[in-house]
C-alpha cells in the first residue's frame, strides 16, 4: 500500500493571490493529517510564489507526520533545508518561468551540483530523494550518489491523452520502478496525479510514497481538505 504525501503549495497560492494571511497552509496541513496524510510536502521556490519561509518554519513545528521539502539544488536552498531540517528533502529542478516543475532533475548532467547538495543534506541528517524522469541512466546515477529514495516524475503519464501514449508512459514507469527496486532505492512518484489516473501508479510493485498536490487542493475547495485526503487515501490504499 502506497503512502500519501499531500502537497499543500496551492493553498499558499490562493493566499499569495491577495498577499494576505488566509488560507493558511499550516491549517491545510493539519486538516490533511486528519484525513490520513502520511506526509506533508511543500516546495519553497526561489521566487517564493506560494510557500513562504515562515510557512516552512511553522510547519516544522506543527506537522506530526513526515515533512517533505521540495528544494532546488542551490546553495541558498540547501542552507535553509539544513537549518530547518525537514524529515526529507526532495531535490527538484527549478526554472523561474515554469508554471510547475516541468521535468526531472538531470542527475547525470548536473552531477557535481547534485552531489554537493546531497552531501550537505546527508551531513545534516536529512533523508534525500531525487525527483527524476523514469530514465534508467538517471536511476543509475541517483543510486551512485547514495541517496535513499527517488521520486519518479509521472507528468508524461498524467498528461498523455491518447490511450497508446498513456500505455507507453505507464510501461516506462513500470520499467523504472523495477530498476529502482533492483538498485535498492525507495520508490516514490508524483506530479500530475489525480483521482482518475492514480491507481495504476499506486499499484506499481514496491511503490512507497505518492506526492499529490493540485488535484487534492482542487477537490478540497468543494469538499474540504480532510475529506479530499480521505478520498485519495481510499483510492491508493
Ligand atoms: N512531486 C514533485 C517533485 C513536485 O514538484 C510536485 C509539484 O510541486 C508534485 C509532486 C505534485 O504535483 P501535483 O501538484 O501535480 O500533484
Amino acid at each position: 500500500m502506497a503512502t500519501l504525501g499531500v502537497n499543500i503549495d496551492h493553498v499558499a497560492t490562493v493566499r499569495q493571490a491577495r498577499r494576505t494571511v488566509e488560507p493558511d497552509p499550516v491549517w491545510a496541513a493539519a486538516a490533511a493529517e486528519l484525513g490520513g496524510a502520511d506526509a506533508i510536502t511543500v516546495h519553497l521556490r526561489e521566487d517564493r510564489r506560494h510557500i513562504q519561509d515562515r510557512d516552512l518554519e511553522v510547519l516544522k513545528e506543527t506537522v506530526q507526520v513526515k515533512l517533505n521539502l521540495e528544494s532546488a539544488i542551490t546553495p541558498a536552498m540547501t542552507a535553509i533545508a539544513c537549518r530547518v531540517r525537514p524529515d526529507q528533502v526532495t531535490l527538484v529542478p527549478e526554472n523561474r518561468a515554469e508554471v510547475t516543475t516541468e521535468g526531472g532533475l538531470d542527475v547525470v548532467g548536473q552531477r557535481l551540483a547534485v552531489t554537493t547538495a546531497v552531501e550537505q543534506l546527508h551531513a545534516a541528517g536529512i533523508v534525500v530523494s531525487l525527483f527524476i524522469d523514469p530514465d534508467p541512466a538517471q536511476i543509475e546515477a541517483s543510486a551512485d550518489l547514495g541517496v535513499v529514495a527517488i521520486e519518479l516524475h509521472t507528468g508524461s503519464y498524467a498528461n498523455a491523452s491518447a490511450d497508446a501514449d498513456r500505455d507507453r508512459e505507464m510501461q516506462a514507469l513500470a520499467r523504472a520502478a523495477t530498476l529502482t527496486r533492483q538498485a535498492g532505492l525507495t520508490l516514490n512518484a508524483g506530479h500530475g496525479l489525480t483521482y482518475r489516473n492514480v491507481v495504476p501508479v499506486a499499484t506499481l510493485d514496491g511503490m512507497h510514497e505518492l506526492n499529490i498536490g493540485h488535484s487534492i487542493v482542487a477537490r478540497a475547495v468543494f469538499v474540504g481538505m480532510t475529506e479530499a485526503v480521505r478520498e485519495m487515501k481510499r483510492l491508493i490504499g
